[in-house]
């Protein structure tokens, strides 16, 4: 963790490295021109020689700064004032935290007295997200690539109460990243929820259903995927009300918790089965917004429903073909195990509406291979019954930079899933593969209740490193849900 401290105007200089603001047109801050003095014009020679132009986390770095006290000053662009929101401001923290993770240097000033308090906090929080690593399996990391950087100091000004507050969402980020990225020998249902119970020291109430519960509320559906594990299944309910009100009805956050997904007897492919780990990155990023919207102690009521089950191929693993009933009663025919999400996802939200009888519900799922096919890795699928909630949570999304893009549903896929020798199969015909997996978890929402499911099977694992993220685990999810909390359900 990247410790953030605000200090007044110090000595600049004191840390391991300085850096200073500069906007387009080689606008340097007040503090980028006292730097170039201090450096006896390096700075300025400096960026004219890089063909520095202020674009937002562009660098220019001098090693060893002739008559100053910091071994590098780093110049770094804010981009054009009118561009600089609170993502830009992000994205130019995580690029020095890019730049200085793994240099050597220890601690980082960075001067703000010229910009908004806000904006600086969140450059910090876009530090801090930046730092975050997933190191504890490598035991034979050298000098050279152990992370250095410790402590970012924010000169001059940022706005430390606003910090604390994305401090408590990035504690949420980092939550849900050490859970996508743990492996699966590690991270299992029962794992999991062990791992989550400390969200009751934020004041989360927890409850935890186990098989012989499930069985007894008819979860065949869930229980049929689970059956081929030698784990057992769990569903993992956490309760924030933080309105001070009992009359208040939650919003329900369910994810897709596979903490391994190998397809079953529909056996995925060799190549890349390893990346099955993170298919429980729905329910990772529910787990971390309960964390965040806790931890900020929001002024709302919010459930947080998992279901966590491996999907794995043994003697006792569920055949295509097999015929599940659902707890709320519609028989399924299981055309392919490896259409799983769904199957557990039907029964987790069905005891979440009969239990917590919310009037919204988004759930957040790794269901397709499809979506990725549509969308790549920028933008989540976003199916949703209710045209108010789609733009609620598009804009929540696009504000801290978790995009979503709606998809279609409707009567005419619909039609797709119907089975011929019971309610619903399993899966439709290949095209339009994510809209008929919507289709299917559609089928299990009541009546009267909004309800929008983010397919994020593109988004919640990165092969390359980004603004706010190394390679791995992103987080995604976790913002989105806090921001659509903090922005439509608040008192
Ligand atoms: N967990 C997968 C979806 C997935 C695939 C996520 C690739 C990330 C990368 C899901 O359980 C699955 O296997 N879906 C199948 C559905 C198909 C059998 C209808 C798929 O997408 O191939
Ligand atoms: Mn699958
Ligand atoms: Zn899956």
């Amino acid at each position: 963790m990247l410790a953030i401290n605000f200090l007044p105007a110090v000595a600049a200089d004191a840390a391991d490295a300085l850096v200073v603001l500069a906007g387009p047109d080689a606008a340097l801050s007040g503090a980028a021109k006292a730097a170039d003095a201090a450096s006896n014009g390096a700075l300025a020679a400096a960026a004219a020689a890089a063909r520095f132009d202020g674009d937002a986390g562009a660098i220019v770095e001098i090693l060893a700064p002739a008559g100053m006290s910091c071994r590098r000053l780093l110049l770094v662009g804010t981009g054009p004032a009118a561009k600089l929101d609170a993502l830009a401001a992000e994205r130019i923290g995580g690029a020095i935290t890019a730049r200085l993770l793994t240099s050597g240097e220890t601690s980082v000033n960075v001067d703000v007295a010229g910009l908004d308090g806000v904006l600086a906090a969140h450059l910090a929080h876009g530090a801090s997200l930046r730092a975050w690593r997933f190191d504890q399996y490598r035991t034979k990391m050298t000098d050279k690539q152990k992370p250095t950087l410790a402590t970012l100091n924010l000169i001059g000004g940022g706005d430390a109460a606003h910090y604390a507050r994305l401090a408590a969402i990035a504690g949420g980020v980092a939550r849900t990243r050490s859970l996508v990225s743990e492996p699966p020998n590690v991270l299992y249902p029962e794992s999991f929820v062990d791992s989550a119970r400390d969200l009751a020291d934020l004041g989360v109430e927890l409850t935890i259903l186990d098989d012989a519960q499930m069985r007894e509320l008819g979860m065949g559906a869930l229980l049929g995927v689970a059956q081929g594990s030698v784990r057992p299944a769990r569903i993992l309910a956490m309760r924030w009300n933080g309105t001070g009100r009992d009359d208040v009805k939650p919003v329900c956050l369910v994810g897709k918790g596979v903490t391994f997904d190998t397809g079953g007897i529909s056996l995925k492919p060799p190549g890349g089965m390893e990346d099955m780990k993170w298919d429980m990155g729905g329910a990772g990023a529910v787990t971390g917004a309960m964390h965040a919207i806790a931890a900020r102690k929001a002024k709302a009521h919010v459930v947080g429903v998992i279901g966590l089950v491996e999907n794995m191929p043994d003697g006792n693993a569920q055949r295509p073909g097999d015929v599940v009933k659902t707890m709320n009663g519609q028989t399924v025919e299981v055309i392919n195990t490896d259409a799983e999400g769904r199957l557990v996802l039907c029964d987790a939200m069905w005891w979440a509406q009969e239990t917590f009888e919310p009037e919204v519900m988004v759930d957040l799922a790794t269901l397709t291979g499809a979506i990725i096919v549509s969308l790549g890795h920028e933008y989540a699928g976003m199916f949703c019954n209710d045209d108010g909630l789609a733009e609620q949570l598009r804009i929540a999304g696009a504000a801290v930079g978790d995009k979503l893009w709606r998809m279609p549903i409707g009567d005419a896929y619909d039609k797709l899933i119907d089975s011929d020798i019971a309610d619903i199969k399993n899966v439709g015909p290949r095209e339009g593969g994510s809209i008929t997996a919507a289709q299917f978890i559609g089928r299990f929402i009541k009546p009267g209740v909004k309800w929008a499911h983010l397919d994020v099977a593109g988004t919640v694992w990165a092969n390359k490193p980004g603004p706010l993220w190394d390679k791995g685990a992103t987080g995604y999810g976790v913002r989105l849900l806090d921001r659509f909390v903090a922005d439509n359900f608040e008192l």
